[in-house]
C-alpha cells in the first residue's frame, strides 16, 4: 500500500517536475537572443490617460457577443439579459436601441434549484447574434439554463415572432466554449451544449441536421471551442470544390504525445458546407469531418503552448491565401504566458491531404494501409460528379466506414517560420484582432490588437517578422478579462467588451506622441510627424511632408522640438538629492551628464545612483553643483528631457530660490545627437557612444544566475509543497490537491508587473550604467532581500507618471530649516524609484499625490537612514550579492 502511494505521488510529481524544468529554463535564460520574442510594450497608457475612448455601459453585464455591420454603421451587442444596437461612430449616443430579454423569474428559480449560481449564471446570456437574412437577425441566449432562440427585425430592433427551442443550438452554460455561423440560412454551431453531453459540431438547420460521431471512434473529446470561419473555396475553384467551415478548439489528446505534463492539444477541424450525411453509414453525421493538431512551440525552451484561447482569420484574396492567428497559453492556468502563432490555410489543406491516424491496439498510430477512393473526408468535386457521385449520400460504404474511423490526421499544422510570432511571459492574451495598415514606406504592416485577461489592450506591429509592441492600453479600471473584440476599418475604431462594459477606442492615437522622435520611435504605421505634430497619416492626402520610419525608428527627425523641463535645485551639502527623470518610453534608458561631461562611475562611492526614473545624489558635495542633463536613449538616439541646475550650499542660512521652472522656451535649443546623423550638433563634450559594455554583460549574466537560483529554490519549494499536498491529500478529501500545487507554481509565474496590486515594487541600482539598463526583470521576491525591503502599508495607487512626461511643478518651498522640498525627495518620491534596476535596495511605497502625508517624512527619513547605513557599512562592489 505504502509503495503504491509513493509511486502515485511520484506520478503526481513527475509532470510537475518536468514542467518546472521547462519553466526554470524559461526563466533562467531570459537573455538568450530568442528573447526578442518577448518584447516589452514601448509605452504604458493607464485608463485615465486614454484619449478618444468612448465607454458604453447598459443595464446589463457580460458584453460578450458582438456583431459589426459596417455598411449600416451599427454594432449589435449581446449582453446578459439585453441586446443593443449601437451607432459605430459613437457607441455612447443616447439614440441607441435596446431589447431587454432576460429569463423569467420561474426559469431563474429552476436554474437556482439546479444548483446554479443566481448571481452569474441564472440569466439570459446572449451567446449567438448573427445576420439571418436581409431583414432579420438571429439570436440565441442561455435563458437561465434553458436556451432559446429568436428572430429580430433589424430595422425596428424588436422580436418578430415567438421564441424557438435553443437546446441544440446554444450551450446551457454561459461560460462554455462556443462558436457558430449562420451562412445562407444554414446554422452551424460547435459546443458542449449540455453539462453531460459530449461536445459536438452541428448543422442545426436546415434539415437534415448533422452531428459528429461518438462510436466506435469519438471524434471529439472534451473539446472547448474558440472560433470558426467559412472559407469560400468554391469560388473560382478549378475542380468544382465546396465551401468549407473550419472550427478551432482545444481538446483532450487521444494520441500519444511527447509531453507527459500536458493532456490537451489544440486542433483545427473542418467540414464541407454541402455535406448531407451518409445514406446508410454515417446517417445524419458528417461525412467530411477531419481534424488536425495545431502546434505552437518555442523551440529554445522546448515549451509547447497547447491551449488555444482565440483565433483571428485574415481573409486573403482567395481562400488559399487566407491566414489565421492563434493565441495560445499553457495548461496550467496560474502560469501566465502567451504565444501568438500564425498559420496559412494552405498548410492546413496540405495536412488534410496527408496521411490519417488510426486506432491500433487501442493506441493512435499513423495509418499506412490503402486509402479508399474517393478520398474520405474530401468534398464532392467535379471529378466525383463525373463518377456519378452528386452528394455525400452517393458515397460508397467503404469510404464512409473509413471516414468514420479516421477523423484525425497524422501530420501536424505548424506555424509559419516554425515558431511563434510572439511569446510573452507574465501576460495572458485572451483575444486577438488583426488589421493591415499601409505605411508611408509603401509596405503594408500587420497590426495585432491583443486583449489580456486583466483588461489591457496591446497594439503590436509585425516588422519584418519581428514584433514591436507599440503600446499597452488599460481599457478597464477594474482588472477583468477582455471578452470580445471587433475592428471597424470604416470607423478606424476597435470595440472591446468585458464583464462591466464596452469601450470604443481609436485604432491609433498619434497625438499622444508629442515630439518628432517620440512619433518616430513609436514605429506606429498609423502615425507620421508633419513638422509640428504627430498625425494619423490616413487623415492627410498630402503626405510628402510626413515623416515615419517603421523599419528602424530612427530616420527623419532633424531636431528635438523642445519638451525639455528645466529645474533648479538648491540643497544643503550632505543631503541626498533626487533629480527626477521619468522616461515616457519603457524602451528608453537614461543617460546623465554633468556640465556636459558624461557622469561616470555610478558605484556606491561615486556619490551617484542612477535609475530609469532619476538620478540620486547621495550626500551632495559642493563640487557636485552644476548643470545636470538627463537624456532618454532610445534606438541609439539621445534626447534631452530634463535639465537641472543644482547648487550645493554649505551655509545653512542661504536664501531658498524658487525650485521649479518648467519653461521649455527658456532652454536654449536642446542638444541632440544621433549615431545615425552626423550632421547634428554634438554635445559640448561628446559623450561616449553606447557600447554593449562588458560590465553590463556580466551584470546580465549575474542576473541570469540569480534568476536560475531563484527558480531552483522555487522548485524546491514546489517539491515540498507537492509532498505536503500529498500528505494532506491522503488525510483529507481529494479535490484540493491540484489547486494547491498550482499555487506553488504561481510563485514562478510571479514576475508579472505589479499593475493592479496594492503596492508597487521599486528598486534602485548602482549597477545600471545609464547605458542600457532597460527591461528590468523583477525577481520574484520570495527569498531574503537582505534587510533592505521596506513595506509601507496602505492602499497603493499607480504612479500616473507614465503618461505625461512633464512632472507637475513643485510646490513653493516652505521656510527653513525644512529642507525636504529642496532636495526633491518628499515631493517626487511617489512616482520615482520605479523600475530601477538591481537590488541595492527595494522600496515598497504607497503613492499619495497630495504629497503632504506625514508618511512622507518618515519615508524620507527611512530612505536617508538606509543610504546612511549603506555608506558606512560599505556594502559596495557587489551589492547584488548582498541582496539575495
Ligand atoms: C450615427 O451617428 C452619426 C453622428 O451622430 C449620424 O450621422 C449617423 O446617422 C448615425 N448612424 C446611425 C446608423 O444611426
Ligand atoms: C439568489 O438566491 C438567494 C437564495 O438562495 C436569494 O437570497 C438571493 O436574493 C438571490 N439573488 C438574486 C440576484 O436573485
Ligand atoms: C427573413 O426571415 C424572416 C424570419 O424567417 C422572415 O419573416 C422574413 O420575411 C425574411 N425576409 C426576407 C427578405 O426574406
Ligand atoms: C459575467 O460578469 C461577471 C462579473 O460582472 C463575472 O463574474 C462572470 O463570470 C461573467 N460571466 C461570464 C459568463 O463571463
Ligand atoms: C447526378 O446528377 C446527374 C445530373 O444532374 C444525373 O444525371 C445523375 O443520375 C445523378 N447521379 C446520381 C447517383 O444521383
Amino acid at each position: 500500500m505504502g509503495d503504491q502511494r509513493s509511486f502515485q505521488s511520484l506520478l503526481v510529481m513527475l509532470p510537475l517536475l518536468m514542467l518546472l524544468s521547462k519553466m526554470s529554463q524559461l526563466w533562467a535564460f531570459p537573455f538568450s537572443p530568442s528573447l526578442d520574442l518577448d518584447v516589452m510594450p514601448r509605452t504604458t497608457v493607464f485608463s485615465k490617460g486614454m484619449l478618444g475612448s468612448i465607454g458604453f455601459r447598459g443595464s446589463s453585464q457580460n458584453y460578450s457577443t458582438l456583431l459589426l455591420e459596417e455598411e449600416a454603421g451599427l454594432l449589435y451587442v449581446g449582453g446578459r439579459g439585453a441586446l443593443y444596437a449601437l451607432n459605430t461612430s459613437n457607441i455612447a449616443t443616447p439614440a441607441n436601441l435596446t431589447i431587454d430579454w432576460d429569463a423569467s423569474p420561474e426559469q431563474k428559480k429552476q436554474c437556482l434549484n439546479k444548483g446554479r449560481n443566481n448571481q452569474t449564471e441564472c440569466y439570459n446570456h446572449i451567446r449567438f447574434l448573427q445576420r439571418y437574412n436581409e431583414t432579420h437577425l438571429y439570436v440565441c441566449g442561455t435563458n437561465a439554463f434553458r436556451p432559446l432562440c429568436a428572430y429580430i427585425d433589424a430595422e425596428k430592433f424588436s422580436f418578430t415572432s415567438g421564441f424557438e427551442e435553443g437546446r441544440d443550438r446554444c450551450p446551457y452554460d454561459p461560460a462554455k466554449g462556443y462558436t457558430g455561423l449562420l451562412i445562407d440560412g444554414e446554422m452551424f454551431t460547435a459546443s458542449q451544449y449540455e453539462f453531460r453531453s459530449s461536445p459536438d459540431v452541428r448543422r442545426n438547420f436546415p434539415f437534415p441536421t448533422l452531428r459528429t460521431e461518438e462510436a466506435p471512434t469519438r471524434w471529439l473529446l472534451e473539446a472547448d471551442f474558440v472560433g470558426s470561419v467559412l472559407l469560400k473555396e468554391s469560388v473560382n475553384s478549378s475542380i468544382g470544390d465546396d465551401d468549407k467551415i473550419y472550427f478551432f478548439f482545444t481538446e483532450r489528446s487521444q494520441e500519444q504525445i511527447a509531453y507527459p505534463s500536458q493532456t490537451k492539444v489544440s486542433r483545427v477541424a473542418r467540414v464541407c458546407k454541402t455535406d448531407w450525411g451518409g445514406q446508410r453509414t454515417l446517417q445524419r453525421k458528417w461525412t467530411t469531418f477531419l481534424k488536425a493538431r495545431m502546434m505552437c512551440s518555442v523551440p529554445e525552451y522546448e515549451l509547447h503552448l497547447n491551449i488555444l484561447r482565440d483565433v483571428f482569420v485574415l481573409q486573403g484574396r482567395d481562400a488559399q491565401s487566407s491566414i489565421f492567428y492563434g493565441v495560445f497559453g499553457l495548461e496550467w492556468k496560474n502560469i501566465k504566458a502567451s504565444a501568438i502563432c500564425q498559420y496559412s490555410f494552405s498548410d492546413v489543406h496540405r495536412v488534410f491531404e496527408g496521411p490519417y491516424m488510426e486506432v491500433q491496439d487501442s493506441k493512435w498510430r499513423e495509418y499506412t494501409g490503402k486509402v479508399p477512393e474517393p478520398r474520405p473526408g474530401s468534398c464532392i468535386t467535379d471529378l466525383h460528379r463525373s463518377q456519378g457521385i452528386n452528394s455525400s449520400r452517393d458515397l460508397p460504404d467503404n469510404v464512409l466506414t473509413f471516414a468514420r474511423r479516421h477523423p484525425l490526421m497524422a501530420n501536424q499544422v505548424h506555424p509559419k517560420g516554425m515558431r511563434p510570432l510572439m511569446f510573452k511571459r507574465s501576460v495572458n492574451y485572451v483575444k486577438i484582432a488583426v488589421h493591415k495598415e499601409p505605411a508611408l514606406d509603401g509596405n503594408i504592416y500587420t497590426v495585432l490588437f491583443l486583449g489580456t485577461d486583466d483588461g489591457w489592450l496591446h497594439r503590436a506591429v509585425d516588422i519584418d517578422g519581428e514584433m514591436h509592441i507599440i503600446e499597452e492600453l488599460q481599457m478597464f479600471d477594474k482588472p477583468q478579462p477582455i471578452e470580445s473584440m471587433v475592428i471597424s476599418s470604416v470607423q478606424r475604431s476597435i470595440y472591446v467588451g468585458s464583464h462591466s462594459g464596452l469601450v470604443q477606442v481609436p485604432m491609433s492615437t498619434c497625438q499622444r506622441y508629442t515630439s518628432c522622435y517620440d512619433c518616430l520611435f513609436a514605429r506606429d504605421p498609423f502615425c507620421g510627424w508633419d513638422g509640428r505634430v504627430c498625425v494619423e497619416i490616413s487623415s492627410r492626402t498630402q503626405r510628402a511632408n510626413l515623416t515615419q520610419d517603421i523599419m528602424r525608428g530612427i530616420r527623419g527627425c532633424k531636431e528635438n522640438s523642445g519638451n525639455v523641463v528645466h529645474r533648479r535645485r538648491s540643497v544643503m551639502s550632505g543631503d541626498d538629492v533626487l533629480l527626477q527623470c521619468e522616461l515616457r518610453s519603457n524602451l528608453a534608458s537614461p543617460r546623465w551628464t554633468l556640465n556636459g561631461k558624461e557622469l561616470q562611475g555610478y558605484g556606491l562611492n561615486s556619490g551617484y545612483r542612477i535609475g530609469t526614473d532619476g538620478l540620486l545624489i547621495i550626500g551632495a558635495r559642493t563640487q557636485q553643483s552644476g548643470s545636470y542633463r538627463c537624456f532618454a536613449v532610445e534606438n541609439s538616439v539621445s534626447i534631452l528631457v530634463y535639465l537641472y541646475t543644482v547648487r550645493v550650499h554649505t551655509d545653512p542660512y542661504f536664501p531658498v530660490e524658487p525650485t521649479a521652472t518648467t519653461n521649455p522656451t527658456t532652454v536654449s535649443s536642446p542638444t541632440v545627437f544621433s549615431s545615425s546623423s552626423p550632421t547634428e550638433q554634438p554635445l559640448p563634450s561628446p559623450p561616449a557612444p553606447l557600447p554593449p559594455g562588458a560590465e553590463f554583460q556580466t551584470y546580465r549574466h549575474m542576473e541570469a544566475v540569480y534568476i536560475s537560483l531563484v527558480a531552483v529554490l522555487g522548485g524546491l519549494c514546489l517539491v515540498l509543497t507537492v509532498v505536503l499536498l500529498y500528505v494532506s491529500f491522503c488525510t483529507r478529501r481529494a479535490a484540493h490537491g491540484r489547486k494547491f500545487s498550482q499555487q506553488g507554481l504561481q510563485v514562478l509565474g510571479g514576475s508579472e508587473r505589479k499593475r493592479s496590486s496594492h503596492f508597487e515594487l521599486k528598486t534602485i541600482s548602482s549597477h545600471c550604467n545609464g547605458r542600457q539598463c532597460r527591461q528590468s526583470i523583477s525577481v520574484p521576491t520570495f527569498g531574503d532581500i537582505g534587510g533592505f525591503l521596506q513595506i509601507v502599508p496602505g492602499e497603493g495607487q499607480m504612479s500616473p507618471a507614465k503618461t505625461p512626461p512633464l512632472a507637475p511643478p513643485l510646490p513653493m518651498p516652505p521656510p527653513l530649516p525644512n529642507m525636504d522640498y529642496a532636495n526633491g525627495l518628499s515631493a517626487t518620491l511617489p512616482s520615482v524609484l520605479r523600475k530601477m534596476n538591481g537590488n541595492s535596495y527595494m522600496l515598497l511605497t504607497q503613492a499619495d499625490p497630495e504629497g503632504m502625508s506625514p508618511l512622507y517624512h518618515s519615508f524620507t527619513e527611512e530612505l536617508n537612514r538606509i543610504l546612511e547605513k549603506r555608506k558606512h557599512t560599505q556594502l559596495d562592489v557587489q551589492p547584488d550579492e548582498s541582496s539575495i
